[in-house]
């Protein structure tokens, strides 16, 4: 099983968190099955966002990010070269570090 070590995001994980990863989620599921509550606008489904994760260590261990996720990455606050949607990266068998970006382009949160 994989970890997934998430670097201190100020309402969201504040005192950072290391989780035990299922492989074959997407890191948003990880952590959202997990109780850290990342932004996820649109159910997963590759359409806001929100997600956006930077991707610290492990990075080149995910399959690489499709077109329409790069689109949507370009409107990313704090984009990066190792950034992802989360909901669209598949956790393998490696270790991963995420920063969890201090702004999402979107502070409407989902209520559930
Ligand atoms: S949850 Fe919307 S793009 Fe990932």
């Amino acid at each position: 099983m994989s970890k997934i070590t998430v670097l201190p995001h100020v309402d969201v994980c504040p005192e950072g968190a290391v989780i035990e990863a299922i492989a074959g989620k997407s890191i948003c599921r990880n952590l959202l099955d997990n109780h850290i509550e990342i932004e996820h606008a649109c159910e997963l489904s590759c359409a806001c966002t929100t997600c956006h994760v930077i991707v610290r260590v492990g990075f080149e261990t995910l399959a690489p990010s499709d077109d329409n996720e790069d689109d949507l990455l370009d409107r990313a606050w704090g984009l990066s070269a190792n950034s992802r949607l989360s909901c669209q990266a598949i956790v393998g068998a490696a270790d991963l570090t995420i920063e969890i970006p201090r702004y999402t382009i979107n502070h409407a949160k989902e209520e559930h």
